[in-house]
């Protein structure tokens, strides 16, 4: 029997692999740490919720008929007869949390950010996977077109510190559940006389959920679609003006953007403002992020009336564009200061060892050795392996002269130093 991750999820490796060198934790930190950053330095806090909630929390706020609580959730019914969902997103359980410890209450307006695992059962290919990490954030509270343009900003932020300069802001406005309607049945109206040309899938959608019909990558239903009715004809006064100084926002920033007409988003939620950061060498699965406002969904989940926006944005798209775009990160160096090599009388050397090593992590350096009782040169091999910088040399000779031999790897010159002597010295050559 052979064992393999399940499909379409990936396993993140301490040491990079030549092929799908993304899936290296290295990397992950580093851009999971540019995030918190960011985040931190615009004031967003960091909320983390429990990987399976409550399956009707999802069908409710994302929404019955979407694609997600149809058909892609992992749910399953726990020894207790509940049915739990892994969580397919991040925004539902940020509310559900918030409601259900008062922060609403207690913070009027609350700016939250996360790092956090999503489960999809999707069709996977490259940059699609059932297991997909998102750094997101979420504001309760403000209702203001600013605000958008703030969240917008943070993403762009994140991708250009990363040196993205390649993305595209595309945004659109889905107006508000009560002037959705007359967009709806005026789309379904365009549609009809050449539904049954249409796409099973779009003709699927013309009944369950006919805005999701303009989300679609078929080149035939895009043709039909062509000059179908846009969203932002049917604004209510309130949306369209939100949507013109949200623009007017983006402008002064100097931030372009792209009106979108078919930018829908696959979740119920969305009120007003939605958006999404194209990734141009991304090919098919090119969204590095997506987000919008959802002023009713804090209500839908049985609290006050808050209004919110955020976005999130797919971690392993954003290694796969750094890959594509050739942007090799500066990740944390994992490699030991020191490598401790000892030869001669185990007996007498090796409890010596065990000491020093101790002392030099404790004094805060990366140090390591060999534990598999080998010949010296093969506890070298080990430290060039690791890419330690210095070798530390204890042997019988050594112990006795109470010194310690400090090898520089790079120009291979050794001297001894008094062992009481090798920390302080080993903490003036780290870098
Ligand atoms: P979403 O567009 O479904 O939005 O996901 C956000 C981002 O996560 C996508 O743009 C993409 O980069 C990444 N992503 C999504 N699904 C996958 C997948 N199967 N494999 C790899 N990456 C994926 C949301 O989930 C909303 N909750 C975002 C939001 C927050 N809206 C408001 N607040």
């Amino acid at each position: 029997m052979r064992f393999a991750a399940p499909p379409y999820m990936n396993d993140v490796l301490p040491y990079p692999l030549a092929k799908d060198g993304w899936l290296h934790t290295a990397r992950w930190r580093y851009v999971e740490g540019l995030f918190r950053d960011i985040c931190r330095r615009y004031g967003y806090r960091e909320i983390r919720t429990p990987i399976l909630e409550q399956t009707e929390l999802f069908a409710r706020s994302i929404g019955e008929a979407t694609d997600i609580v149809s058909k892609e959730m992992f749910t399953f019914t726990d020894r207790g007869e509940r049915s739990l969902t892994m969580k397919p997103e991040g925004t539902a359980p940020a509310v559900r949390a918030c409601l259900e410890h008062k922060l609403f209450a207690a913070h009027p307006m609350l700016k939250l950010y996360y790092v956090g695992q999503n489960f999809r059962y999707e069709r996977g290919q490259k940059g699609r996977y059932r297991q997909h990490q998102q750094l997101g954030v979420e504001v309760f509270g403000a209702s203001d077109a600013a605000i958008d343009a703030e969240v917008i900003l943070l993403a762009m932020e994140f991708y250009r510190a990363l040196g993205v300069e390649d993305q595209e802001l595309h945004i659109n406005s889905v107006g508000t559940a009560a002037s959705r309607p007359a967009y709806r049945e005026a789309l379904r109206d365009f549609v009809r006389p050449f539904l049954a040309e249409m796409s099973v899938e779009g003709q699927t959608r013309f009944e369950a959920n006919p805005l999701r019909m303009l989300d679609t990558k078929d080149e035939s239903d895009l043709r039909l679609l062509a000059d179908a009715p846009r969203l932002v004809d049917f604004l209510d006064e309130d949306s369209r003006v939100h949507f013109e100084t949200l623009q007017a926002y983006l402008t002064a920033a100097g931030v372009p953007y792209t009106l979108d007409h078919r930018l829908v988003r696959g979740f119920d939620y969305y009120s007003k403002t939605c958006f999404e950061i194209i990734g141009t060498k991304l090919g098919s699965q090119n969204a590095l992020g997506g987000g919008g406002r959802y002023d009713g969904l804090v209500e839908e989940c049985g609290g006050p009336s808050t209004p919110g926006i955020g976005f999130g944005l797919g971690m392993e798209r954003c290694l796969l564009v750094l890959d594509a775009l050739g942007i090799v990160l500066s990740v944390e160096d994992e490699r030991p200061l020191a490598f401790l090599v000892t030869l001669g009388d185990e007996a007498k050397v090796r409890p010596a060892a065990v000491k020093l090593l101790a002392d030099l992590r404790a004094a805060g350096l990366a140090a390591d050795m060999d534990y598999r009782s080998r010949k010296f040169g093969q506890q070298a091999k080990r430290a060039d392996e690791l890419g330690a910088r210095y070798l530390l040399v204890l042997g019988d000779g050594e112990l006795e002269r109470g010194v310690v031999g400090l090898r520089d790897q790079n120009t291979k010159e050794q001297s001894d130093v008094p062992l009481p002597e090798i920390i302080a010295r080993l903490q003036e050559l780290a870098p």
